[in-house]
């Protein structure tokens, strides 16, 4: 082959193909030049992160010659300097300074300003900061976001925890910008919309558990409000009415009936608003229109209300395992045994009895059991796994067999005691009959929806048929 055939090969460039340097000859890409106002805890650690990511990082400072340790390989100017050379800056400056920015403003012009401002308190400002901002600097693309990560996560990268940023603007090339910078440093983001949803991110990292708060008040009411009830049933009325002082039972006796009786609660409370839902619904003839807000938020913490069920019913169990080794247990035996003895008679075996705690300890731990697997579904990383359908026929069908378990558990362990007076101490039902009240008439509602044409019903409006037509409503409205 001629070396002239063989220079116009390798002239030749194909589409697909790539043009192969030898190492070191090849131009290193650009790289992009981003700007950060102000070198505190926020400044210095997302620009170390953006150096490591391959950045390069000019800072803007009241003192440019004499501000702290820097990350190896940062510039810094004055603000106006730095502004000028780059197009997007970031302000790790806190609110409270930002009025020296307005001087800024022609250097700023059609830049993109990240506010990364967070705030004390919330509503402390009628405007939130990034609107502020937007104010201030009228010709910039105020985008609002990382306010949600602290200086300690930036500087170590994304963790589990700690992946998301939030974003909001009102120009989307701006937002584009950031997200792609962001995506490169290893965060997923999610676009909240315009520019006046800033309120919400700034509010964001003062939220303290949000979605447990309601949950949690809820578990603190129903425990303290059983363990006195109990307490006053239990203790109080053997050393009143028997001079009996049973005061050690606090400890196991009386925590394993608080809090299986708490479990038991919460776990109706968690499918108790489907039901009011589904009434609803129906007494509408519609989907489309609210649920009351009360009703909406408690939807929306079944997750937590359901896991802290959860919770004490491993308590429960675990109470109820150390029941053979405990010494009063161990001591009431051994005084039965020997009594038995000294009257030489044996008891007779109760087959009632033996069949009756049979079934009560193995429907426990079937529904303890479904109770678990409701909690492990619950994981992100299970539930992702599972399409929309399998997860709501573990969450919602399952949880229903498991409610129905826990429940008929409860009932077994009565058997019938309830026929018996000396159960009603001061009046007084035992707690085991408060707990089955919920799930009971939980139980039967669900019944009832579950008859064919209430359930025909139901589908239909779920699934968008509405028994009043929009129409017939505008007609309604004219004619009134
Ligand atoms: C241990 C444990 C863990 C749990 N984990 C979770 C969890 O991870 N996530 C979670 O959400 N819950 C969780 N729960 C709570 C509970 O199991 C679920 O909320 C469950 O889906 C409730 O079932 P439901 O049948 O009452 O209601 P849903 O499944 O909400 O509703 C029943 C039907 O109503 C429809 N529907 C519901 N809301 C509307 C609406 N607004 N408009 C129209 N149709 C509607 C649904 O499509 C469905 O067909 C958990 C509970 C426990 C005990
Ligand atoms: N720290 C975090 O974990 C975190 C997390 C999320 C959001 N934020 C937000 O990030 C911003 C910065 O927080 P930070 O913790 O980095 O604060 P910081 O450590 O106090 O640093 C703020 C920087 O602002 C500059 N500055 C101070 N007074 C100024 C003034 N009068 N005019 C102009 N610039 C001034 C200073 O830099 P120069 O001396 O170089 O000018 C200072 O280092 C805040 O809005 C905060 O809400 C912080
Ligand atoms: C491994 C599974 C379980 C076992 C072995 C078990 C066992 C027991 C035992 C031994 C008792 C009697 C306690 C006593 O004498 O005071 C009891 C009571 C009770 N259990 Fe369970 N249980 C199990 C799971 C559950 C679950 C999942 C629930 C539902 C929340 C539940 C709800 C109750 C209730 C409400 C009582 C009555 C408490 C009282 O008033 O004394 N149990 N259980």
């Amino acid at each position: 082959m001629s070396t002239d055939r063989l220079s116009s090969m390798s002239k030749e460039v194909k589409p697909e193909s790539v043009e192969l340097c030898p190492l070191g000859t090849a131009a290193a890409p650009e790289q992009e030049l981003l700007c950060i106002f102000g070198t505190g805890d926020l400044g210095r650690s997302l620009g170390q992160r953006l150096l490591q990511t391959g950045y390069r990082v000019v800072y803007g400072s009241r003192r440019p010659h004499s501000c702290g340790p820097l990350p190896k390989g940062a510039q810094v100017m004055s603000h106006a300097a730095a502004a000028q050379s780059a197009s997007l800056v970031f302000m790790c400056v806190h609110r409270v300074h930002y009025n020296f920015l307005e001087m800024l403003a022609p250097h700023l012009r059609g830049k993109v300003l990240v506010d990364v401002s967070n705030n004390l308190k919330k509503n402390l400002y009628q405007e939130a900061n990034a609107e502020y901002l937007q104010r201030l600097v009228p010709g910039s693309h105020v985008v609002k976001g990382f306010n949600t990560l602290s200086a300690w996560t930036l500087q170590n990268g994304p963790s589990d925890a700690n992946r998301q940023v939030y974003l909001c603007g009102n120009s989307a090339e701006a937002k584009q910008a950031v997200a792609e910078m962001a995506t490169k440093l290893g965060f997923s983001v999610l676009d909240r919309g315009s520019l006046s949803a800033a309120r919400e991110l700034e509010d964001f990292p003062l939220q303290l558990f949000p979605e447990w708060r309601l949950p949690l008040k809820l578990a603190f009411g129903l425990t303290t409000f059983f363990f006195f009830y109990l307490l006053i049933r239990d203790i109080i009325y053997a050393y009143v009415e028997q001079k009996k002082d049973i005061s050690f039972r606090i400890m196991v006796s009386l925590a394993n009936k608080v809090f299986p009786i708490v479990s038991l609660t919460m776990l109706s409370l968690c499918y108790l608003p489907g039901i009011i839902a589904a009434i609803l619904q129906l007494y509408r003839g519609t989907k489309y229109r609210r649920f009351p807000d009360w009703l909406d938020r408690w939807m929306l913490c079944r997750k937590q209300l359901g896991l802290l069920a959860l919770g004490f019913a491993f308590l429960h169990v675990l109470y109820t395992l150390i029941i053979p080794i405990r010494y009063y247990v161990r001591f009431k035996i051994s005084a039965s045994t020997i009594s038995q003895i000294k009257e030489n008679k044996t008891k007779e075996f109760d087959p009632t009895t033996a069949w009756r705690t049979d079934s009560y300890y193995a429907v426990g731990i079937l529904g303890f059991g479904l109770y678990v697997l409701l909690g492990i579904s619950s994981l992100p990383s299970v539930s992702n796994a599972l399409s929309w359908r399998e997860f709501s026929f573990i969450q919602s069908k399952l949880g229903y067999v498991t409610l129905f378990f826990c429940t008929f558990h409860t009932y077994l362990y009565g058997w019938d005691k309830f026929l018996r007076p000396s159960s009603y101490k001061w009046y007084t039902p035992p707690g085991y009959m408060l707990s089955l009240v919920v799930p009971s008439a939980l139980l039967v509602l669900k019944l009832l929806l579950l008859v064919p044409c209430v359930d025909r019903s139901l589908t239909r409006i779920r699934q968008g048929w509405e028994r009043t037509q929009p129409d017939d409503d505008n007609k309604t409205a004219l004619l009134t």
